[in-house]
Parts: structure tokens; sequence; C-alpha cells
């Protein structure tokens, strides 16, 4: 038992209790309607950050919602670590799909987590995660441990892109000089398997609208003689998977990166049960790029997948409409060395060159994001892979995440900065999902995990 350990046992209520009210603030980045809670959210954050015995917490105006700053300088000749994680949350719908509501959260056990699982939108992503490092701080300083100087950077955007971050690390590039990034945003591969993410996929995400007549017709008296941009849309997309799952727009793959045998057998060593998977899923089978086990489909290759289609009629009963327009939001999700920007020109050209000249189309880009591979090799990695080993008994194995945190390599771009991710979730914990929840060993855990963390940082310098 450690003294943070300790501590977390005597706190664990009162830690608890403190998310909770971060939790029952619906910060919502996507929705405007949200607007104040996701201001009110920073203005507890920054709250919670100077009650944990942080210095000079501010709200840091950019674009959109502001970055929550806040630190502890001890001594300017020691490391400084940069902990960066996002108080905004995904939309929770479909809310009828909640057992207990979004914003009011409750513990209740599951198979998984047998000493309960707290369930509300943003407990595991990520305010949960993020407040680790808030208790955590305070465990140090109340310990008297605090080994080296820490900065906070809570960013309110994550959700919706992150599109005004990058203009914020190169106005506050002082401000946030740091030696190392710390983030709490991804997930362990079960609570007696620790691991620690090694890479993240980019995202290139782009909307589709195609257009057929000039205005909705009647299904029978058209129908058959003019396109119906619906089936349309609904063909372009499907061409754009062979017959083997990969992906024909071209040159695509031209810069993915292709792993040696080894680094792949090394991948496919981390535990997986496509059983389980299976079962939690309830599908009969799982699909994709022929030649790829499931963990490199989602570790090292890039997808192209649809998120939302509409056009026509979807109300209750039937209209006969031929509609007029279809559309549809389509993301890639990127591997080393493709740029985001690149392929999202590769998609435009591709769409459009395969639109027939019945109807017209319009590719709109929003936001991207870069992948990342982190070393394994580095004495950050190292020290995040110690401070598991103590708390957890096992050594933590690398593994690739599938999702996208494109602050990442902003960090490394503009600050020059490595990051590591330090994430304590389940994949299984429904991020974005009906129903989110996160472990309240994983959140307890957390804590005690992390200063840990910082220890052997400074010590292995
Ligand atoms: N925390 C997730 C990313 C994540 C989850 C990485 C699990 C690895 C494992 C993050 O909040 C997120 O959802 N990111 C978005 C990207 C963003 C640009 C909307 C994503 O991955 O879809
Ligand atoms: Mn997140
Ligand atoms: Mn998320």
């Amino acid at each position: 038992m450690t003294q943070f350990s300790q501590y977390v046992a005597e706190n664990k209520e009162r830690f608890i209790s403190e998310l909770f009210e971060l939790l029952r603030i619906p910060s919502v980045s996507a929705d405007p309607k949200y607007k104040n809670d996701v201001l009110r959210t920073a203005e507890a954050v920054k709250e919670k950050l100077t009650a944990a015995g942080a210095d000079n917490a501010r709200l840091c105006d950019t674009k959109g919602y502001p970055v929550v700053y806040a630190d502890k300088i001890i001594d300017p000749n020691l490391p400084t670590v940069l902990v960066y994680g996002h108080y905004d949350v995904q939309p929770p719908d479909p809310l009828e799909l909640w057992n207990s509501p979004p914003f009011e959260p409750v513990i209740r056990k599951t198979d998984v987590h047998p000493d309960g699982a707290i369930f509300a939108r943003g407990s595991c992503d990520d305010k949960g995660q993020m407040f680790m490092h808030v208790k955590a701080l305070e465990a140090m300083l109340k310990n008297n441990a605090l080994p080296c100087n820490v900065k906070f950077m809570i960013e309110g955007e994550e959700e919706v892109g992150s599109a005004n971050l990058g203009d914020f690390l190169r106005a506050n590039k002082d401000m946030l000089n740091a030696d190392i990034i710390l983030i709490s945003d991804t997930s362990i591969v079960a609570n007696d398997t620790p691991s620690i993410d090694v890479g993240l996929r980019g995202l290139a995400y782009m909307e589709v609208e195609v257009t057929g007549p000039n205005r909705d017709l009647h299904s029978g008296v058209y129908g058959g003689a003019v396109a119906n941009p619906v089936n349309v849309l609904c063909k372009m997309i499907a061409s754009m998977h062979d017959e083997n799952n990969h992906i024909t727009i071209p040159g695509f793959y031209d810069q993915v990166q292709t792993l040696s045998a080894e680094e792949r057998a090394d991948l496919n060593l981390a535990p997986f049960n496509p059983e389980a998977y299976k079962k939690d899923l309830q599908v009969g089978d799982v699909q994709g790029e022929k030649g790829y086990t499931t963990l490199e489909r989602t570790g090292i290759r890039p997808t192209l997948d649809v998120n939302g289609i509409w056009g026509g009629y979807t109300g209750e009963g039937a209209k006969t409409v031929l509609p007029s327009k279809a559309s549809a939001k389509i993301s890639m999700r990127l591997v080393p060395n493709q740029t985001s920007e690149a392929i999202a020109s590769l998609f435009e050209k591709h769409f459009t060159s395969i639109a027939p000249p019945s109807v017209k189309v319009k590719v709109t880009h929003h936001h991207g994001g870069e992948p990342v591979v982190i070393s394994t090799k580095s004495k950050s990695f190292l020290a995040a892979s110690l401070a598991m080993e103590e708390t957890y008994g096992k050594k933590p194995i690398p593994t690739r995440g599938g999702g996208s945190i494109p602050i990442v390599a902003l960090f490394k771009s503009v600050l020059g900065l490595d990051s590591v991710l330090f994430g304590f979730g389940l994949d299984s914990d429904a991020l974005h999902s009906p129903n989110e929840h996160y472990g309240v060993f994983n959140y307890l855990k957390g804590i005690e995990t992390i200063p840990l963390f910082y220890k052997h940082y400074v010590n292995n310098r």
C-alpha cells in the first residue's frame, strides 16, 4: 500500500461526490443550447483545481469555449508535467436508451464492474478521467509528495474537433512550456490487464450532399425516369469498399505505413477474446479488411465509415416521394503517415468523379486530426509503465487505440512535446453511447497510479 492508495481509500466517498458535481452539468459542446452549461463546467473545473491546491487557475479565451489553465510550480529547475483533458462531452441522445438520466450520475454494478460503475455522460470520456488528475494533485500536495512542476490545460471542444486549439498552442507557447504531456482519455484492455496506448488514429471528417431533381417528386409519376439521390448516394457509398473491404479511393493507401511481421505479431499479443467481443456487441460476426485481425483493423489500418445518412421521407407511415436531396456524414480514420488534408482531398476528388451526370454533388470538409505513434522506449513511457506495474501488479501492455485525440499530434508539432496516453477506462464503458459509465475501481486506481508516474518520471530522468 502506498501513501496514495491510503489517501484514496480515506477520501473515496468525497472523490466520487465531487466528480458527481461535474457530471451533473451537461457540457455538450456540439449543441449551442448547452452553451451556458459548458461555460459553467469550465468555471467548476477551475474552482476544483484551486481547491485541490493549484495556483493561477483561470479561464483562457479562445474563439470557442475557454481552456481551463492552472499550475503548481515548485521549482523551475525541476521538470514540468502538462496535464491535458477535456470537460466537454458528447450529446446524450438517444435519451430513451438510458437506464438513468445522463446528467444524474448513479452507481450501479455491472459484470465487468462488480465494485460499481458511475453512469453518466462524460463519466469516462473525459470528466472522470480528467478529474483523476485533479484529485491526484490534491493527494500529492496533501502528502508533501509533488516531485515536480505541473500545469493543467483542460479544454472544452475536444468532442467537436478542437478547432481552436492549434491557435491556442501557438499563442501560449511560454505558458504551456513543459517536458511531457500527460493525458487520461483512452482505455486499458481490462481491469486485470493494464495497458498503455502507443498510437491513436487520425481523422478526416466529410459531409456530402447529392442533389437530383430541383424538388421532391411523385415517385410514381417520375420514379424510374429521374435519378433518386438516395439510391445514388447509397450506390456511391457502397462502391467505396471492394469485396475485401479495402477502400477504393485511388491513392488512399499510398502513405500508409506497413508494419513488419514482428511489429504485427507484437500487436496481436494483447489479449483479445473474439467470442466475448461479439457477445458484448451482440453481433454474429466481426467484419473488416481482409488479411488483418480485429486488433489490427482498429489499431493500424485506416477506415471509412458513414456516421449518418438522411434524405427523403423518414416520418410516420409512408410517403411515396422521390427526394430531391440526400446527404451523409462520412469519416475516415487515418494511420501513419496519412494526413487528414491529403485524404480529405482524395475523398473529394473521388466522390465527385464517381457521381453520375444525373446528380450534382457537394462535398464539405469538417474537422481533421493527425495520427500519432508513441515510442515505448522513452523515459516517460517507462515511468507510466512502472507506475501501473506498481498499482496493478502487472506490467502494462503497449496497445494501439483506434480513437483520435487531434491535440496529441499538435502537442508534438507545435510545442515539440511527446505525450503519455495514461488512460484507465474500458472500451466497453459505452463512450459516446447511451449508458456511458466509468468503473469506481478504474477511477480510484487512476488517482492512486498518477502520482507514481510523477515519482518515476522525476526519479528516472
Ligand atoms: N477520448 C476519445 C478518444 C479515444 C477513446 C481514444 C478511446 C482512444 C480510446 C475522444 O474524446 C474522442 O472521442 N475523440 C473523437 C475525435 C474528435 C475529433 C471528435 C473520436 O475519436 O471520434
Ligand atoms: Mn475523450
Ligand atoms: Mn470522446
